[in-house]
């Protein structure tokens, strides 16, 4: 069994990541701006802290990460990410700092397929995309993209993965693998298996310091 703590547990893939990893026997702590939005999951495993990202600091951060094993973040705001990087602000001053301090050393964060990762190839077709029908997502990525960079640069002490995601719909449409960026093998998956997929990604030693995209097993 173990704990994992959790932010974005109340978000589209979070809410599938939780009952997941419950259902796996391990233990969440999720730290949530609504603990309401969890009511629906009875779970003695599963601990839910009320707390936002953007507090400063955030309280009870250190405690939940004192006896976490994994640390993951499904989270996203569209509309305040075009205003400020709000998750690389979290990630660079808060949630690494507290991950050093607590000896917890492995962390997932779930950006987008379309956000460029830091200094590696991006496919023109994700490109086009990024700049036309997913412009609406722009401060979406550019906050993701900092993170990545904050990590590449700031944090290979800590054992990072950041999961590219294409998400498109519910339900379940297969098993997810991870596909390198010189791959750019891509699909539009379902929150539930994007959430399996960071269940096990997570834990897998091979995709420390990656950022990759996923894409279903043929
Ligand atoms: N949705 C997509 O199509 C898609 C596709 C590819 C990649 N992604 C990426 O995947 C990540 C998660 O997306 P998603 O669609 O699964 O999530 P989502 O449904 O948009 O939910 C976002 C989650 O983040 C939480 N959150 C937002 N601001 C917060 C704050 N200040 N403090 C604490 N929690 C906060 C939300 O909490 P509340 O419930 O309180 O709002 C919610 O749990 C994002 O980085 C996104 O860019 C999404």
């Amino acid at each position: 069994m173990s704990t994992f703590l959790v932010f974005g547990a109340t978000g589209g893939t979070g809410r599938h990541f939780v009952k997941l990893a419950l259902e796996e026997g391990h233990r969440v702590k999720a730290i949530v701006r609504s603990p309401a939005k969890l009511a629906w999951i009875q779970n003695p495993n599963l601990q839910v802290i009320q707390g936002s990202i953007t507090d400063d600091p955030l309280p009870l951060l250190d405690e939940c990460m004192s006896d976490s094993d994994y640390v993951v973040s499904m989270v996203g705001d569209a509309r305040m990410q075009m205003q400020s990087k709000v998750n690389t602000a979290f990630v660079e001053k808060q949630l690494v700092p507290s991950m050093r301090r607590n000896g917890v050393k492995r962390f997932l964060h779930q950006a987008g397929g379309l956000s460029k990762p830091y200094k590696e190839y991006f496919s023109p077709y994700l490109w086009m995309l990024r700049h036309t029908i997913a412009r609406a997502y722009a401060g979406q990525h550019a906050d993701n993209e900092a993170v990545m960079k904050y990590l590449a640069e700031d944090a290979m002490d800590i054992e990072w993965i950041v999961h590219r995601a294409g998400i498109g719909s519910e339900g379940s449409k297969g098993t997810l693998r991870r596909s390198p960026n010189s791959e750019s093998k891509f699909s539009v998956a379902t929150f539930r298996d994007c959430a399996a997929y960071n269940l096990k990604t997570v834990q897998d030693e091979a995709a420390v310091h990656t950022s990759c995209l996923s894409c279903y097993v043929d």
